[in-house]
């Protein structure tokens, strides 16, 4: 139960800043300063509101299923984790706030280039980061599952 709910969490964390990465990539490319002010609006709403409980979640539910295991790939888990959270919480969250601002009144100018080229590069970061932990969670489940086997 608490591994489904663990996956879920996880895997709609990484979908958010999947979808937001590569929304964001497409309209700054090909839109129009009305699109780019659409997207960085649904990131914020809903997206934000998807996110932040979902990152929330897959913490609380990974540190509970942690506190039967041990071993290095829950210690590698355990130490990614706060840098997704505060590169969440204190980059992606008000880089997503300040973009959604500045693109509703059409100043999409240098300033916003450039907080711009911060979320996409933490984004980037995050969903890295995410990646290795969802590698480490199949590897941890398949190595209960040996193990239930063998006893
Ligand atoms: C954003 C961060 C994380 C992501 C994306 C993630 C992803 C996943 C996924 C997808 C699984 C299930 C794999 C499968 O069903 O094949 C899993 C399992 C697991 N995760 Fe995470 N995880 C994250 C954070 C954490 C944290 C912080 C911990 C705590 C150390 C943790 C501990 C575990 C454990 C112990 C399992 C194995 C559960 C079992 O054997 O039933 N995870 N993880």
């Amino acid at each position: 139960m608490l591994t489904t709910v663990h996956r879920a969490a996880a895997l709609l964390a990484t979908a958010c800043i999947a979808s937001f990465w590569i929304a964001t990539l497409g309209v700054e490319l090909a839109g129009s300063a009305d699109a780019v002010a659409r997207v960085k609006h649904a990131i914020v709403m809903p997206g934000l509101l998807l996110l932040i409980p979902a990152i929330a979640a897959t913490g609380a539910s990974g540190f509970a299923l942690a506190r039967a295991r041990g071993g290095a790939l829950v210690a590698a888990k355990k130490r990614r984790m706060p840098w997704i959270a505060a590169n969440g919480l204190l980059v992606l969250v008000p880089c997503a706030l300040l973009l959604d601002r500045w693109a509703a009144a059409s100043l999409l100018d240098a300033r916003f280039v450039a907080v711009q080229a911060v979320e996409l590069v933490a984004g980037a970061v995050n969903l890295a980061l995410m990646a290795l932990n969802l590698r480490d969670g199949r590897r941890l489940v398949r190595q209960r599952a040996d193990a239930n086997a063998v006893s």
